[in-house]
């Protein structure tokens, strides 16, 4: 067939194969959990306070498994191939994402673990087949969050130069087109696009998850919030507050109904919590008085002039410390289920989360905020 078509499934068809997959970001819980940015240093926080928190598989491992059994959706990582300078060179030391998530799938039962991919660094055949393969591993449990690359030094180590920014959305458009197409036709292919040419090409055993592995993206930008809408099942956001949250929420829903589609949405954000506010403040202020400042002034530029979606966040170097810009649950556990609940109400399906110290901190997550989560009725 020499086509570049891809009806594909509806949006109804969809939603009906994810929840028959069992996917576990497809169930019923109003609020889902991820563990974001637990395969780079430093994890979503730039700064020098003290943890346990170390780059190393057996650590990763232990993060994965205790999420696992507290019942969180998703492990989530940053795709990350250089530091971003500073003292503390910010997510200098990363773990490739699809083999990252294939360990994952190994170590745990019932998470979904994802591949963050910027799509320009993997051509989408082998990105597809990988794809399949952590899906085959994880018995359907494989996710994937495609990244267009913003960050031009590490786009550079791949030889080239950078795209202009809407180019990279139609990259991105023919990158997917095919992975879909491997992941669902039974005959070989052929595609003539813009970027990509791909001849007969074919790809056996399918994903084990219908019809084929849930798909993130966090375009903010017009080009982004289109190329989400189309493709994606999540569109992963940013906002400084529940307001803001709300207002690209709708935007988001309102761009993906003129596709005949519905997307979910998710942000991010670290947590900071302790049984007291006084407790928690002085956390908070130990992180920030140990916080890379260097690195919070030079990615908060870089951000604004490579990416449509950081204005807001341009200036708050203070939130790019404490979780990549990211909004802060940050708080006693009432005061953190009370913002959880509040993002619930702005159309917030799921927040991808870290902490200063995953293990540490996520023990205690489950033990005093998941209760409450509960008990709010945004968890079952
Ligand atoms: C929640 C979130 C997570 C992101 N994760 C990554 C990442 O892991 N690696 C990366 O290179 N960029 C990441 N980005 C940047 C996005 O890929 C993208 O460049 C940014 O959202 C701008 O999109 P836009 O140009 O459509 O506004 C992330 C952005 C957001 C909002």
């Amino acid at each position: 067939m020499t086509s570049n078509a891809d009806p594909g499934p509806s949006h109804e068809e969809l939603v009906e194969a994810r929840r028959a997959s069992g996917v576990a970001m497809f169930n019923d819980n109003r609020m889902k959990l991820g563990v974001f940015g637990a395969n780079c240093s430093h994890g979503l926080m730039a700064t020098h306070a003290e943890t346990s928190y170390e780059l190393s598989w057996k650590h990763t491992r232990q993060i994965a498994r205790l999420a696992d059994r507290l019942g969180f959706e998703a492990m989530l990582p940053v795709a990350r191939y250089r530091g971003m300078g500073g003292g503390t060179n910010f997510n200098g030391e990363n773990f490739e994402t699809h083999t990252w998530a294939a360990g994952l799938a190994q170590a745990t039962e019932n998470i979904m673990v994802f591949s963050t991919t910027h799509v320009p660094t993997k051509h989408p055949i082998v990105a597809a087949k990988e794809s399949v393969t952590v899906d085959h591993i994880s018995d359907g449990r494989f996710g994937l969050n495609m990244t267009m690359g913003w960050h031009k030094a590490e786009m550079e180590m791949f030889g080239g130069t950078q795209r202009e920014h809407d180019a990279r959305y139609r990259y991105g458009t023919e990158w997917i087109t095919i992975a879909k197409r491997m992941w669902t036709e039974n005959e070989g292919f052929t595609f003539a696009g813009e970027f990509f040419e791909v001849k007969d090409a074919r790809s056996d055993p399918k994903p084990i998850q219908k019809p084929y592995p849930v798909l993130v993206n966090a375009g903010n930008s017009p080009a982004g919030l289109e190329f989400c809408a189309r493709e994606c099942d999540f569109n992963f956001i940013a906002f400084a507050d529940p307001a803001e949250a709300a207002q690209t929420a709708a935007r988001v829903r309102s761009i993906a109904r003129t596709h005949q589609r519905d997307l979910g949405i998710l942000g991010y954000g670290n947590v900071i919590s302790r049984d007291t506010e006084k407790e928690t403040k002085q956390v908070l202020d130990h992180i920030l008085a140990k916080g890379d400042w260097e690195v919070a002034r030079m990615v908060s530029g870089g951000l604004s002039s490579e990416s449509g979606s950081f204005d807001s966040i341009n200036a708050m170097q203070e939130r790019f410390i404490l979780g990549y810009g990211g909004y802060p649950l940050i708080g006693t556990p009432e005061q953190v289920v009370e913002r959880l609940v509040g993002l619930s109400e702005a159309g917030v399906d799921g927040m991808m989360i870290g902490f200063l110290d995953y293990v540490e901190e996520l023990g205690y997550f489950g033990e005093r905020i998941l209760p409450l989560m509960k008990e709010a009725g945004l968890r079952a």
